[in-house]
């Protein structure tokens, strides 16, 4: 059975996109199929992998109207990892002209169930009709979160959204469905990081116990259009070699989870 997790949070720079290609390339290494689909219109996810999507790939929102989804299925260079690229059309009216434009990505996917063990969703920084989809496609949801009052405060915006959306899915139970993991956590603000744990604290083992740490690797493996992973093996001096343990830590309590 594929299992489907979406990549959530309102606000941006809270490492969404980079959790969602660690997340789908740690499934991968591990040895299950897995798909990564870019919901935001920006489209870091397939340079972000270094897949370079070719000119003439039907773009997403039509592929999803389409359940034509298959077709824009690219492999990545990690073994076992495919990403259906991020098209800059992709907006909520895309989704809004559709008969079924809450559960659309959810009919486009339901097609797939067989080819994938996992799917990954990465999502914009909005909680709009694409992110409904992509709720509403989901068996989970991963929000990621840092030390900073905005990204906790838009953390709530965003568990409040995903319980609304749920309402219209009987089926899922919402306790258990979002999960919290604490990023670019810098040890030097332990002020910051102490008030982090104490306004996260009510959620429980609703949050991750792996905490990804601030490393230069992320972004400069994402500029390499490389993941961590990949980049640490190349690179094992400085803090990448941990950011790599770090989101296999990450990948681990997922797939124990499942
Ligand atoms: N743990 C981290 N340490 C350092 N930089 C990070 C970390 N996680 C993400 N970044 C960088 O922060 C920026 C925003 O991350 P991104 O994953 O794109 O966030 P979002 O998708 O929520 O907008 C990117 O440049 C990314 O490389
Ligand atoms: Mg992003």
């Amino acid at each position: 059975m594929t299992t489907t997790i979406a990549i959530t949070q309102q606000k941006g720079g809270v490492a969404k996109t980079t959790t969602a290609i660690h997340l789908a390339a740690g499934l991968a290494r591990a040895g299950h199929r897995t798909l990564i689909i870019d919901l935001d219109p920006q489209g870091p996810v397939a340079p972000g992998l270094g897949v370079n999507p070719p000119a003439d790939l039907i773009p997403l929102a039509d592929a999803v109207a389409a359940r034509r989804l298959a077709e824009v299925i690219l492999p990545a260079p990690t073994a076992n990892l495919f990403v259906a690229p991020g098209d800059p059309g992709l907006d909520p009216a895309a989704f809004a002209r559709l008969p079924h434009r809450a559960t659309a990505l959810r009919l486009a996917l339901s097609d797939l169930r067989a080819d994938y063990d996992a799917v990954v969703i990465d999502t914009p920084p909005s909680l709009d009709l694409v992110t409904l989809n992509a709720v509403m496609a989901a068996d989970r949801a991963i929000l990621p979160c840092d030390a900073d009052a905005e990204s906790v405060k838009s953390l709530e915006r965003t568990f409040r959204a995903v319980r609304t959306y749920l309402q219209h899915r009987p089926e899922v139970d919402p306790a258990g469905f979002c999960r919290v993991v604490v990023t670019q956590v810098d040890p030097r603000r332990r002020v910051l990081n102490d008030w982090l744990d104490a306004q996260l604290a009510p959620l429980g083992d609703a949050v991750f116990r792996t905490n990804v740490h601030k490393s230069e690797a992320f972004p400069k493996a994402r500029a390499n259009g490389e993941t961590v992973f990949d980049y640490a093996a190349r690179h094992p001096a400085g803090t990448a070699t941990r950011a790599a343990g770090e989101l296999t830590g990450l990948t681990e309590e997922v797939m124990a989870h499942e």
